[in-house]
């Protein structure tokens, strides 16, 4: 049976792509950041997944206002770079698992919750930032990866309690696959940030720390949060976080099981125009 042993929690900011592709990582302005992933990057080498499921937004990238899926599963074999207006990121091609993307699209759909099947996009920063951070520069990812993509970008996105449950379901999908794979799932996005208006540059430290609390915690009562709350409080893109309780819901405890272990937690102000916050959690 497939198992999701640990999920991996990190901001996706498209700047810290480019510091990585252009050798700035060790300028001052970045070396801290940086520095916060040096224990991540070892951690995935002794604990290589099989399989990542890597929940991200597309930032109009793949999709537009033409088109806008809630949450859509990618089953292609492969998956390119984006081009996001500077050309596509110097990274390696994304490989997928079609076998267990298929898989988890039938059990969550018959779960009741409706996905969109993506055969065809190229992955924009929301998804190549986060391997980016955890893997480094590597000539190949080093395990297949299954893009989900969640709409927080154009109103109306899902709550907080949908994407908790919809984590619950995609954990009783992975172990309902028959072959033994380690599957690793990832939220990405946040933290707090606003990108756009009279607030850009809004940062809120005491919000982001006490949703790491909290996720950590007691990820039901935060499940609850509304989202005029994250908008407040975290800024109109501080909504990313709420792909954070996919992945949360998706460990043990969510579903009847013992509470995670904390293996590392990271916080860093600013990256860009973001709270960059990280956490990696294992099941027992
Ligand atoms: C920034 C952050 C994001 O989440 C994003 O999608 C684009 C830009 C930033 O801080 O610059
Ligand atoms: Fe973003």
């Amino acid at each position: 049976m497939a198992r999701i042993t640990a999920s991996v929690y990190t901001s996706h900011v498209p700047a810290i792509g480019a510091a990585m592709d252009l050798g700035k990582t060790q300028e001052a302005y970045w070396q801290p950041l940086f520095a916060g992933y040096d224990f991540s990057k070892q951690w995935m080498k002794d604990n290589k997944p099989d399989v990542i499921f890597l929940v991200y937004n597309d930032h109009a990238t793949a999709f537009s206002l033409d088109l806008i899926p809630t949450f859509a599963i990618g089953t292609a074999a492969e998956y390119t770079p984006a081009d996001e207006g500077w050309g596509p990121r110097p990274v390696p091609k994304v490989y997928g698992h079609p076998q267990l993307a298929s898989h988890i699209a039938q059990s969550v759909i018959q779960q009741d919750f409706d996905l969109t099947i993506v055969n065809k996009m190229d992955v924009d920063h929301g998804l190549t930032v986060p391997l980016s951070l955890m893997c480094g520069q590597p000539d190949a990812w080093p395990c297949p990866v299954i893009p989900f993509a969640v709409n927080v970008v154009q109103y109306p996105v899902p709550s907080g309690q949908r994407c908790y449950n919809l984590g619950k379901a995609i954990r009783k999908a992975v172990e309902s696959y028959d072959e033994d794979l380690n599957v690793h799932i990832w939220g990405t996005g946040g933290m707090s940030h606003q990108l756009q208006g009279p607030r850009a540059g809004l940062i809120n430290k005491e919000f982001d720390n006490a949703f790491l609390d909290e996720l950590i915690a007691d990820p039901g009562s935060l499940a609850l949060k509304p989202h005029i709350d994250y908008v407040r409080e975290a800024g109109s893109e501080g909504i990313e976080l709420v792909m954070w309780l996919i992945a949360r819901g998706a460990m043990a405890d969510a579903n009847g099981g013992p509470k995670p272990t904390v293996k590392h937690r990271f916080y860093h102000v600013p990256a860009s125009n973001t709270a960059v916050g990280h956490l990696i959690l294992e099941n027992a």
